[in-house]
């Protein structure tokens, strides 16, 4: 009999040694090697492979010209807004790989996408929840699809029995963290079982032509938990984020190989599962903030679409010696950028104010177009004046108080108009843009003195 050989693998990236490492030399990481067991009996993933359905074929270049083109056939849900991220609908034989924290809804918005197509076969994997638990999910989500099979089952070779006598329209994987393959010895979750599971997946899914979604967990840090090559081996990457006490969900695209990486897609939690959010705008400014300081309203966009979304700031004097700076949505750090930009430039003394920022709605923004709104929201707390109704920001504000222009300024001014607002702040370096053009008025500053002169 073979004598069992082990190796140490590192469970944040995956780098393999022969003997156990207290800090991983590659990512650097301390603590995660995990001993697995090398399998000598390479027959067991040739087993795997007749599984999935891969086939020897004689390898030979070909010529880019003589290669068959096939026509896109994608899927096309039901959900605009998962269409929209995944670049136009699912593409035959992609693996999709849904990630996102704990209980935000990565197994709500996929059985709900398999309860929207009635007319395909669906197989529901999962290795989470009881055939009940999700029969209980289901019934809360409305419409059930007779068409959409469930199996919880966590073997790999298992799954790939049913998907071979099955033959769904699609599969859904919920989650890979809980698949094993029995070619590897290790626990499920683990570097190794992961990168096997995922790649028999990919193989199965490139010859069948099924497409596949994967959920995967992600760590404490934000990414997908397992190796890095997880999410070089599929074809999109979405993230699902959002925060927990509020009902807004964020689905955004971090890799995409049929289509563009800036798709933004926007639900809302609700008793009975997630609704699309067409348009995002109207439900993110609160309507009676008219006479309130402290307000401004920014034309942001993120990813394609422009959103205008709704900036607090209070400025209150300081009880303690040191000023708090404290920011819910907006970068910490690029508060204290305009705060010192303002004292400097401005002359406004905020040293012995405490200064809050709060983005409505708990969205994250990134978008540097914010800048001139929090600013004039603060220049607003700051006077205990408020902004007069009606106005709306877009402009990055740079170290000296200039106002830099921003990308895509038309569509933000489109969306500011349909919105109703009367007059828009923009950039004057936005070259090319006709003031005259849009139904609200522009007004084009190039520092934040005009700015303030122009306000209060
Ligand atoms: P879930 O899809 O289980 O999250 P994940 O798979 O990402 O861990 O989502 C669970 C949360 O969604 C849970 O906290 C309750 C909420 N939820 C609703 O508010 N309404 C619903 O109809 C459903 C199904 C879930
Ligand atoms: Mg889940």
């Amino acid at each position: 009999m073979a004598k069992i050989r082990t190796r140490y693998v590192c469970q944040n990236c995956g780098v393999e040694s022969p003997k156990w490492l207290g800090r991983c030399p590659s990512c650097e990481a301390w603590n995660t090697y995990v001993e697995e067991v090398v399998d000598p009996q390479q027959e067991k993933h040739a087993e795997a492979r007749r599984l999935s359905g891969a086939t020897e074929k004689p390898l030979s270049a070909i010529s880019i010209t003589s290669i068959e083109s096939i026509e896109e056939n994608r899927l096309v849900t039901q959900d605009v807004e998962l269409n929209r991220v995944l670049g136009g609908g699912i593409v035959p034989g992609s693996i999709t790989l849904i990630g996102g924290e704990p209980g935000i809804g990565k197994s709500t918005l996929l059985l709900q996408l398999a309860l929207s197509l009635p007319q395909n076969t669906i197989l529901y994997v999962s290795g989470e929840e009881s055939a009940q638990q999700i029969k209980m999910r289901a019934d809360r989500l409305g419409a059930l699809n007779p068409r959409c099979l469930v199996l919880t089952e966590t073997n790999l070779y298992q799954i790939f029995k049913q998907l071979k006598s099955i033959k769904p329209h699609l599969c859904i994987i919920d989650s890979v963290q809980t698949l094993e393959s029995p070619t590897i010895e290790s626990t499920a979750g683990s570097i190794s079982q992961i990168r096997e599971c995922a790649s028999e997946l990919q193989r199965y899914a490139k010859e069948s032509g099924v497409p596949v979604f994967l959920v995967g967990h992600i760590t404490k840090d934000g990414n997908i938990a397992g190796p890095k090559i997880l999410e070089h081996m599929v074809d999109t990457v979405l993230q699902f984020e959002g925060e927990h006490h509020h009902a807004y969900r964020l689905l955004r695209t971090k890799k995409n190989r049929f289509g563009s990486t800036s798709e933004l897609g926007i639900y809302e939690m609700q008793q009975s599962g997630l609704r699309q959010v067409t348009n995002p705008s109207e439900l993110l400014i609160s309507e009676n903030t008219d006479s309130l300081s402290g307000i401004g309203i920014a034309a942001t966009i993120e990813g394609m679409r422009p959103l205008l979304i709704e900036a607090q700031a209070l400025v209150s004097k300081s009880v303690y010696g040191t000023p708090q700076r404290s920011s819910t949505g907006y970068d910490n750090k690029r508060l204290n950028m305009l705060l010192a930009v303002l004292e400097k430039r401005c002359g406004f003394r905020f040293g012995d104010k405490d200064v809050f920022v709060n983005i409505a709605g708990g969205l994250k923004v990134e978008d540097p177009a914010l800048d001139l709104a929090i600013v004039c929201s603060l220049l607003s707390s700051f006077d205990d004046i408020p902004i007069p109704p009606g106005s709306c920001f877009a402009g990055e504000i740079g170290l000296s108080g200039e106002v830099r222009s921003v990308n895509r300024i038309e569509q933000r001014i489109l969306e500011a108009d349909k919105l109703g607002f009367k007059r828009m702040f923009v950039p004057t370096n936005n070259k090319g843009l006709d003031l005259n053009k849009f139904g609200l008025r522009l007004i084009a500053v190039s520092n934040l003195n005009e700015v303030y002169n122009h306000l209060f």
